[in-house]
């Protein structure tokens, strides 16, 4: 075999490593589920996504700065491979960049942290280009895909076809190349195993339980707002009686002396905002509730002891137009008449990481009560806590916007909220 002049050990590391995390950030990107559920998965996909940016613009320099062995090829295909390898530097920049402008520009105003340490900031774009961003987020990973296959298709002709051994010009030389090598394989496998496994395994050891609750939740509700569908006394014992949580925790967790403590009691301070956006034939419908309420225990380190009950005034709704105002009110809508509140109440509450949590709960709204995930972060520390979060409700479910005029309205209601909170 000929002598093999090879790509700077700098240039191959940087190949290697954003081929990995590019190949993991697509999958992460086209999986992830696209509501609130998904916080976790969005969070780590833009902390990712950020250091593609960050790992590219070195890669970038490095490319200027650093000679690269001479073409193998000329002629169509070696031009079609030039290509190839500058849409990829395009891709690899374009596709964060977009990233980060679609959430820049969602009305939604979700917080970045990213790996739950560091806060990214919006870029300063209109809410107007938000459409414009998230679809060039997605056509550029299907470009991002097709240069994928064509690269690889290219790297396999020269191997199998050529037998020239180009692969080997990306690849590092002799036994500590290869230690190398196979070390960053392990790393590779490893961290593909963490990420599967961090995704899926807390939703699914929660389910059973959570279903469980949320049952009994939902006929205490019933029963409280004088809806009563049976007068069985055991629905009276219900969980939220519990000041001990003991019993009720302990099979879920392995921690008796965090859930034994009693979790300190959060006033919700004025100022805070509850808001909603529904998709109206394409166009966003901002709204939000002016008057509402909560109660809060909980220990941030400990939140598996939290218990929390937020409470809407639905009457107190407005999409800023008094006639739109007056129709939420109505039947189709909220039927405020027959159901003036809405009430969320936590059933397990988790965190995620860092400052971010997720709570599972039982939202029970127009007579139906089912469970409804909220996600949240906390800043801030001591007695004092910025709160913001958001949840995703499939408003069919809860059969408010049943007429025609709710025709073209999409199904699901974005719903954020943010306030101060003390103890
Ligand atoms: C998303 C994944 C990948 C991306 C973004 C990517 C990107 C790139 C880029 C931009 C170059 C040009 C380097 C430069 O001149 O600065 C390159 C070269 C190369 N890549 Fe990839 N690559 C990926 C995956 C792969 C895979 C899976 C293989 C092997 C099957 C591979 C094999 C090679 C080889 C052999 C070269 C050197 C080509 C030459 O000598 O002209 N790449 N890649
Ligand atoms: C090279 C880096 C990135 C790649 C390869 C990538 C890839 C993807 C893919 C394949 C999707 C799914 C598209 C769809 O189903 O419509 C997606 C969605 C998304 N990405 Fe990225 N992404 C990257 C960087 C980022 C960054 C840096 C951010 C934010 C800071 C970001 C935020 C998002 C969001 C919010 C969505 C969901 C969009 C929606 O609601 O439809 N991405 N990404």
């Amino acid at each position: 075999m000929q002598a093999v002049e090879r790509y700077s050990t700098g240039a191959i590391i940087l190949h290697w490593l954003i081929a990995l995390l590019l190949a993991g950030e697509i999958a992460l990107g086209f999986a992830m589920p696209k509501d609130a559920s998904g916080f976790a998965e969005y969070q780590l996909h833009k902390s990712i996504g950020i250091t593609i940016l960050a790992l590219s613009l070195v890669r970038l320099g490095w490319r200027v700065t650093h000679p690269r062995p001479a073409s193998l090829e000329g002629g169509a295909t070696g031009v079609l491979a030039g290509a190839v390898h500058l849409g990829f530097y395009v891709f690899m920049i374009a596709m964060p960049l977009t990233g980060w402008a679609l959430v820049s520009t969602d009305p939604l105003d979700v917080p970045t942290i990213l790996y739950g340490v560091v806060p990214l900031p919006h870029l300063p774009l209109g809410e107007g280009l938000n459409n414009l961003a998230k679809n060039a987020h997605e056509w550029l990973a299907w470009g991002g895909v097709a240069l994928f296959v064509l690269h690889v298709a290219g790297a396999l002709r020269h191997h199998f076809l050529l037998n020239d051994n180009l692969l080997a010009r990306m690849t590092f030389d002799g036994k500590a190349g290869r230690a190398l090598g196979a070390g960053g394989a392990i790393v590779a496998v490893g961290l593909i195993t963490l990420f599967s496994v961090g995704g899926d395994a807390p939703e699914e050891s929660t389910r059973p339980e959570q279903a469980e609750v949320a049952l009994a939740d939902a006929r205490v509700v019933g029963e409280a707002s004088g809806d009563v569908k049976d007068d069985e006394s055991e629905v009276e014992t219900p969980v939220e009686e519990e000041a001990t949580p003991t019993e009720d925790v302990d099979e879920a967790e392995a921690e008796p002396e965090t859930a034994a403590a009693e979790p300190s009691s959060w006033a919700i301070q004025p100022g805070g905002s509850l808001r909603f956006t529904a998709t109206n034939s394409g166009a966003a419908l901002n709204g939000s509730f002016a008057n509402w309420s909560g109660d809060i225990a909980m220990d941030p380190e400990a939140p598996q002891s939290a218990e929390i009950t937020i409470r809407v005034d639905l009457a107190s709704a407005t999409l800023g137009d008094a006639t739109q105002d007056n129709m939420l009110r109505g039947g189709d809508f909220f039927d405020t008449a027959s159901f003036p509140q809405a009430v969320w109440r936590s059933t397990a509450v988790r965190r995620v990481s860092g400052n971010r949590y997720e709570a599972d709960g039982t939202l029970s709204l127009k007579g139906v009560s089912r469970s409804q995930r909220i996600t949240f972060t906390l800043q801030g520390s001591g007695n004092r806590r910025s709160v913001q979060g958001s949840a995703t409700i499939d408003r069919n479910a809860f059969s408010v916007g049943t007429g025609s005029s709710a025709e073209g309205l999409a199904g699901a209601v974005e719903v954020s909220f943010a306030f101060d909170a003390t103890s």
